[in-house]
């Protein structure tokens, strides 16, 4: 896989990324901090930011996508609005983490690394929040939920979309 000319959008997410790289030229082994600002800018790394990155920098394709499907921060998928992320460390596996995790797979219709079509919810999984004494617990953006079990924590995310649906709704109406 190697890199070849694109279709690149002339936007001002492309023009920031290019005078960042051109800022970097001369820095030894760019890659990785140019493929953080792009992150940065897109949210993710989309084959098509991948492909311009690699024209960019004259390197292969195939060692752009290696890097960014190497490293685990790096996301080839857009992410949600929100991020649920459910903690599977030992306290809160003990405690039925997993049984949660699987129920708030099935009410999103993703997996873990996932983000629902509607691009409002992520799912993710951490490894202890520090507050195993509340297990099991889910982080939803900055907020933590302890003692949960599955049907807890699926209203929880419901609650969180009924309320994103509200606020629209009355945005909607003032607008009018
Ligand atoms: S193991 Fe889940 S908060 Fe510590």
């Amino acid at each position: 896989m190697e890199a070849q000319a694109v279709h690149v959008p002339d936007n001002e997410q492309y023009r920031e990324l290019k005078r960042f790289i051109d800022a970097n030229r001369g820095v030894p082994g760019p890659l990785i901090q140019v493929l953080h600002r792009a992150q940065k800018i897109f949210g993710y790394l989309p084959l098509e930011v991948q492909h311009f990155v690699a024209r960019e920098l004259s390197v292969p394709l195939s060692k752009v996508f290696g890097v960014v499907t190497f490293y685990n921060f790096f996301r080839l998928d857009p992410i949600g609005d929100h991020i649920v992320n459910m903690c599977l460390g030992t306290a809160c596996h003990v405690k039925g983490a997993s049984e949660i995790i699987r129920a708030l797979e099935k009410e999103l219709g993703v997996k873990v690394g996932g983000t629902t079509a509607d691009r409002f919810y992520t799912l993710s999984t951490a490894r202890c929040f520090g507050a195993c004494g509340l297990a099991p617990v889910l982080m939803l953006d900055d907020e933590v939920y302890g003692r949960l079990n599955p049907q807890k924590a699926i209203q929880i995310l419901r609650d969180m979309k009924a309320r994103a649906r509200e606020a629209a709704a009355a945005e909607t109406k003032e607008e009018k």
